[in-house]
Order: structure tokens, then C-alpha cells, then sequence
């Protein structure tokens, strides 16, 4: 409790506040950003999510009204009264949130009822200010918040009533809605009520916690054990706004190769050359297109990372020359864990340059992971960054195409790190307990600049853990699910929630990681993958191989149909990462996103949207051969059939083994390529357009797909208008930019 607000001063875009008892400050960044900041460890910000500088020229008034000191912008209107408590108003004077006066009741926690009882059988009965955080903030409840984001989180898509943690997590068990955190941090927010949208975000990097109405309905809270009070308002007319404006802030996934959009497969258990040249051949018999192949750990020579394991995959970057002849790129594995060997190059060099972290003592902190004992790199460093980056030209040497990141929560083997084990941040030192959950996000930042400089391509590099802001590295998947229902359904939401949380390039292990694949669970996977960002069939070792020929013909036959149409759909997926890269709009969206007004979107688990205009509705449970489809307003056309469809109502379709409801709203063009086995295998030189009834405009974006040069202009915008003229149907197409190699033909589909 600051006490009584008594002065405020305005510098730039800051102002500042004294109370009674403390200092704290507004700063609006702007006209819909405003950061609220308590100082209680460090007097600026060290974000991680955020670099560089996001303050822009604003326009806002600083006028004491009464006790109340009110900032406002144009759009957006700060109240800060004593205490530090916050109110936020939009222009027309609608509140948006309000800061919670009363104080946490606990309600729900612990009933009177169950007081007693505890009381009775002699138990201490703990106070409700125990369980207060030495962060937290309180606001409350309008009654009818729905609230989105909180990146991989378990459950459904709306997160009103449960309540998470912030706290990177291997999780090897099942992860089921009762998992309060899973690998990743990101505290990132968007509440929806009848008074508007608003995001939250928490820019604290210690353990955290967010309850969302299941403590008591008539408040939800933030709370981390350390650090500052440093959270952001970000407001906006609608929920689009607020995602735009958070990827303002912590950034864009930029845009990827193309080859990275294709499918992938991958396995924990390919154990030799022999069995990477197995399904690189099995791929191309089949003619089941596929772009990459993933090598995990058994690559390594003893699981040291930055070696070849000679015995089993021959020659290094033999095997990885042999499957490029035929179109398949290769990804390696890297974990942080150095294994202790003295003699070996990477942990000599550690130990020379001082780059792993340490006990409170000093000795170089030891656990375990799969080399067995290992030591940990210290990325907060720039030096230790620059020198992991540098060790990716390993990889590259050998013709590798990106890096999958693992175990960087990071994972340990012997009981979690302790609290207090020594990193650094920058130029200052800090405990585990503040670097755990940046921990994977510095790596991925070091991997990154790391391939970017060593072959100036688009960086592909996959993480498991992140924090707010790694989407500018990194692409994410969900970690080790399980060939369960269960975990298909959870699927959506959860690439959903990720894409609102700024991660527009995240995909789950396709058939599940662990336990056994069955072939329809296959099926039904494979028809959310080829919609998923990231594309990827993983599985475990011990788990049965799910290799579309691992079952039966029909099998075969379903997974070559929906990869095929990943391909042929590919310019739109590549659009969609370029307006990704402009707006922060995610690739894959739920219906909430874009008709927030329609009540019926609020919950919908079982749907998506592939950018505005594909409706992708996929059978999740086992045996189901019908659907329960909701389309929002509007005339939506099958997919297949192009019959159309009514908007604002619910439909029962058919959905055999071998279909997926898709509906394409009304006006749409969808560019298409035709059919390829790989991106390379021929010139992408001719463009398909599909074009459904009713007016509209598209725009399509083309470059050489592989590096920076768009940046420089190297690209192409087509603009294509669609008008239905006397039933005639016409595309016009307009140039926008031209600084690329145009299409030889673009042909309108019939
Ligand atoms: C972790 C990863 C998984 C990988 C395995 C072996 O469990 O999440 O994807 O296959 O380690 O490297």
C-alpha cells in the first residue's frame, strides 16, 4: 500500500508519481499502451520481451480531478488514485478495468465450512494474507469477462474460472486441464466483456500466478513472487487491435522460409542413417510430400551437444547430403545441457570462457539430463549468446536447416534447479529464479543469431520453452502430448490461445508424442496439422511409430490427401505470415477473433479460422463421422462442394474418416499451387486462384522465399479483385509492388 498520492511530474511520455510511501510511475507509450510500474527490485524496466524503444510521439493530458489524477490520450484514460490503485476508462468514458478496492476474499479457496472443520481437528488455519504475493494485482470483476491468450496453457480457449502459473515446465506426464503450467511463459492476457477488449501484459519474469475468477467470481488477480510490478493496458476497438498492439510491443514472428511450411517428420528413435534414409525413401515412394526430416538426439555422439554420432549416422552430414538429393531438409536437435566431459570441445570451452552458471558458492552448478551430468550455459551473457550462436556453424557445416531447441526450461533430471543457482543478466547477476522462464527464450535468441549469420538465411529455429517475446526467434511446439483425444482436442484451443499470445508459428507433435498412435486418431490429427502453422508427425521412443505407412492403406491415403492440400495451399499460409509479420495477426485464429460480438464464438474449442476467411472444422473424437459445424455471419461455401451455407447458425455435416469440414466465407480468392512433393521440387511460377461467389479483394504476397532480400524490396504485392458481373466471374489483378519475378500464369480456377 503506497498511502496517499502526492505529487506526479510529467517527463516525455512519463509520469511519475510520488506516493506516501514509495514511487511509482504511468507510462503511456501509446495512444492505446499504457504501462503501469512499481519499482521493487531494479528502478527501469530489463524487460525481455520488450526491446527496443516502443514509446511513440503521443498526445496525452496529466489533470488532477479531485483526488484523482487522470491520464488520457485520445483513446485511452488512466486513473490513478491512492494507494496506486488504477483505473482504466475508454475515451467515451466506458469502463474498461478497475482496480479491486476490497481486498482478496476467499471464497472458493477455502469455505467457511471447511474452516471449522480444519479448526476443529486442531489445524493451524492459514490467514487469507498468506497467500498473498509480493507482486500482485487485483482487478475487479465486471461479470461477464471472457479471457484469451496465456500462450500454451492446458484446457479450453476461454480461461475464465481457472487459474495458471507461469513457470516453465517439463511435463513428461499426460497433460490434462488440471496442469497450471506447461513450457512456456507467457503472461499475456486479453479480457473481452460487454464494456470492450483490453490486454494485459505481465512483463515479470518470476514464477507467476493468474487467477481468473476461480479464487472469487467477483475479482481475478496476478500475483509473482519477485520482481517489479511492470504490467502493460493495451487497448484497442477490437480484440484485433489488442493483438496487434501486443506484438507491437514484444514483436512479430518474422516472416520464415517456405520450405518451413511444408511438412515435417520427425521421431525419437531414429536411431541411424539407415533409418533417416528409410522414410526419406518411404516418403518419396509413397508420393506423401514432405520437406523435412528431423533428427533427434541419437545424431549426438553420447548426446554431447555439437558432435555426430559417427557409428550409427556414418560420415557427418553424409546421410543429410544423401536425403537433400531428394528434397528433404534436415533439422538437429540441440538441448542446453552441456555434458561434463572433460576433453570434449564444447565443455572446455565452457569452462575457458566462464560461460556456465554456478552455485551461490561459485563451483559450476551440476545436474543431469540425457548425457548424464551436465552444466548449464549462462545465456544471459552476450559472450556465452555469441558463442552458442557461433556453434550452430557446426550444424550448418553439415548442411543442417534449422535447430530444434529442447529441454530449456530448463529440464533437469535431478530434482529442478534450486532457486538460488547463478545466471546473469547482462551486466547483473541473477538466480535461477528470475532467469527460469527467459531461460529458453535466450536461448532461442542466441540459436537465431546464430543461423542467421551463418548462412543469412530466414532463421528456422523450434523452441519448447519461451517467454513473451521469443516469436521474434522462434517457432514453438507443445512439448511431449500424448496420442490421446483428449490432447487433439486440446490442440485448438491451445494453437489458438498461442497465436493470441503473438506465436502465429506453433504446431503440436502430430499423432501425439507419447503413448500409441491409432490409425484414426492419425487421421483425425493430420486434418488439424495441415492447418497447424508448424507441421510436424513426432512420437517417442517405446511409443508405436505413426509414420503414415505404419497403418493401412486408408490411413495412407487420408495423411497423403490433407499434406497435399497443405501444399497446394501454401502461398495462403505464406500470406498469412506475411500480414503476420505487419499486423501480429496469427495464422491460425479462433472465431472469437474476428466476430467477438457474436456470443456463439465465445467458447467454440472445436473450430478455427486458417487467417479470416477459412473455416476449418475437424472431427475430435473417436468414431464421430458428423460435425456440429457454427458458422458466424455471412454466406460460407463448402470447401469441397461449394454449396453454400447460411451464416449465424449451427450445422450437423457429414465428416467420414477422410474429411475435414472446411467453409470459405463469401468473396474470398484463395491462391493455391499445384501439388508438389517438396518446396524446390519445381518452379512455383504458376498461380491458382480459387475464387467463391460474392465481391472481393485479395492480397498475395511473393518473394524468393528464403532470405532477407524482401526487405529490400525484393518482393511482390498482387492485388486481386473479384466482381460477379452478370454471373460472369473476373479477377483483376493489380500490381502493388513489383521487385520480384512475377508468376509465368495465374490462372483462375473454375
Ligand atoms: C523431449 C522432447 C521430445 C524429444 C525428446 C528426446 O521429451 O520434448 O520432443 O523427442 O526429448 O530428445
Amino acid at each position: 500500500m503506497l498511502g496517499k498520492l502526492i505529487s506526479h511530474k510529467t517527463e516525455g511520455n512519463e509520469v511519475k508519481l510520488t506516493f506516501e510511501k514509495g514511487e511509482a510511475a504511468l507510462r503511456v507509450l501509446t495512444p492505446e499502451i499504457i504501462n503501469v510500474f512499481l519499482p521493487r527490485e531494479t528502478k527501469d524496466h530489463r524487460s525481455k520481451a520488450i526491446e527496443g524503444e516502443k514509446a511513440q510521439k503521443v498526445t496525452f493530458t496529466v489533470k488532477q480531478e479531485g483526488e484523482v489524477l487522470v491520464v488520457a490520450t485520445e483513446k485511452l484514460a488512466a486513473k490513478v488514485c491512492d494507494d496506486f490503485y488504477v483505473d482504466f476508462y475508454k475515451a467515451d468514458g466506458t469502463l474498461l478495468c478497475e482496480d479491486d478496492r476490497q481486498g482478496r476474499i476467499f471464497t472458493r479457496q477455502i469455505s467457511e465450512h471447511f474452516i471449522e472443520v480444519l479448526k476443529a481437528e486442531g489445524h493451524e488455519v492459514p490467514e487469507a494474507s498468506d497467500f498473498h504475493y509480493p507482486v500482485e494485482v487485483v482487478k475487479k470483476m465486471q461479470g461477464d469477462e471472457k479471457f484469451y491468450g496465456l500462450g500454451d496453457k492446458t484446457g479450453f480457449l476461454n480461461k475464465r474460472d481457472y487459474e495458471y502459473e507461469n513457470w516453465n515446465s517439463d511435463i513428461p506426464q499426460a497433460h490434462t486441464e488440471d496442469y497450471r503450467a506447461l513450457y512456456k511463459s507467457i503472461p499475456f492476457l486479453i479480457t473481452l466483456s460487454g464494456n470492450g477488449v483490453y490486454g494485459l501484459f505481465f512483463d515479470n519474469t518470476y514464477k507467476s500466478y493468474l487467477n481468473l475468477g476461480k479464487e472469487n467470481e467477483g475479482y481475478f488477480y496476478y500475483g509473482a513472487e519477485a520482481g517489479n510490478l511492470d504490467y502493460y493496458m493495451i487497448a484497442g476497438e477490437k480484440m484485433t487491435d489488442v493483438v496487434s498492439g501486443y506484438t507491437y510491443l514484444t514483436g512479430r514472428t518474422p516472416l520464415p522460409q517456405l520450405w518451413t511450411l511444408g511438412y515435417h517428420q520427425s521421431r525419437w528413435g531414429y536411431e541411424s542413417a539407415e533409418d533417416i534414409r528409410e522414410v526419406a525413401e518411404k516418403y518419396r515412394e509413397l508420393k506423401i510430400p514432405c520437406d523435412t526430416i528431423h533428427f533427434d538426439i541419437d545424431y549426438m555422439d553420447g548426446y554431447r551437444v555439437f558432435t555426430w554420432n559417427n557409428k550409427e549416422f556414418g560420415e557427418p552430414g553424409a546421410i543429410i547430403a544423401e536425403i537433400a538429393e531428394k528434397g528433404f531438409k534436415t533439422v538437429c536437435i540441440i538441448d542446453p545441457g552441456v555434458k561434463l566431459d572433460e576433453g570434449y570441445e564444447k565443455y572446455d570451452e565452457g569452462i575457458a570462457g566462464d560461460y556456465f552458471a554456478k552455485t551461490p558458492e561459485g563451483e559450476i552448478y551440476v545436474n543431469a539430463v540425457w548425457p548424464g551430468d551436465a552444466v548449464y550455459p549462462d545465456f544471459g551473457k552476450q559472450e556465452v549468446r555469441d558463442w552458442w550462436g557461433g556453434s550452430q556453424k557446426f550444424l550448418t557445416d553439415l548442411g543442417v536447416r534449422g535447430t530444434w531447441n529442447d529441454m530449456n526450461e530448463p529440464a533437469s533430471f535431478r530434482g529442478e534447479l534450486p532457486k538460488d543457482v547463478m545466471f546473469t543478466d547482462e551486466d547483473m547477476p541473477l538466480p535461477h529464479a528470475a532467469m527460469h522462464n527467459i531461460y529458453g527464450h535466450l536461448m532461442s535468441k542466441a540459436t537465431y543469431g546464430g543461423l542467421k549469420k551463418a548462412d543469412g538465411k530466414r532463421p528456422f529455429v523450434i523452441t519448447r520453452a519461451c517467454y513473451a517475446g521469443t516469436q521474434k526467434y522462434s517457432t514453438v511446439w507443445t512439448g511431449d502430448n500424448q496420442s490421446l483425444w483428449a490432447h487433439l482436442q486440446m490442440a485448438v484451443p491451445q494453437l489458438c490461445n498461442l497465436g493470441m499470445s503473438g506465436f502465429a508459428f506453433a504446431g503440436t507433435d502430430v499423432g501425439g508424442f507419447g503413448a500409441d498412435c491409432t490409425p484414426e486418431l492419425l487421421c483425425r490429427w493430420v486434418q488439424v496439422g495441415a492447418f497447424s502453422p508448424l507441421f510436424r508427425n513426432h512420437s517417442s521412443k517405446g511409443s508405436t511409430y505413426q509414420e503414415p505407412w505404419q497403418f493401412d492403406e486408408k490411413t495412407i491415403a487420408i495423411n497423403r490427401k490433407f499434406i497435399e492440400l497443405r501444399y497446394r495451399l501454401l502461398p495462403y499460409f505464406y500470406d498469412l505470415f506475411h500480414v503476420c509479420e505487419e499486423t501480429g495477426l496469427p495464422v491460425i485464429r479462433p472465431l472469437v477473433l474476428h466476430y467477438e460480438d457474436d456470443s456463439e464464438t465465445w467458447n467454440l474449442n472445436g473450430e478455427f479460422l486458417v487467417g479470416e476467411n477459412l473455416l476449418v472444422a475437424p472431427v475430435l473424437e473417436q468414431g464421430m463421422t458428423k460435425k456440429l459445424v457454427y458458422l458466424p455471419e455471412g454466406i460460407w461455401y463448402d470447401f469441397e462442394t461449394k454449396k453454400p451455407y447460411e451464416g449465424k447458425r449451427y450445422y450437423m455435416v457429414d465428416a467420414p474418416l477422410d474429411t475435414c469440414p472446411m467453409f470459405v466465407k463469401e468473396g474470398t480468392i484463395l491462391p493455391t499451387f499445384e501439388p508438389m512433393q517438396y518446396v524446390g521440387e519445381k518452379p512455383l511460377d504458376v498461380l491458382r486462384l480459387m475464387v467463391f461467389p460474392g465481391e472481393g479483394r485479395y492480397v498475395h504476397y511473393q518473394d524468393n522465399g528464403e532470405d532477407f532480400a524482401y526487405r529490400n524490396g525484393e518482393y511482390n504485392l498482387y492485388e486481386f479483385t473479384h466482381r460477379e458481373e452478370d454471373g460472369a466471374e473476373e479477377v483483376e489483378i493489380t500490381m502493388l509492388h513489383e521487385g520480384y519475378r512475377c508468376y509465368r500464369k495465374i490462372e483462375v480456377l473454375s
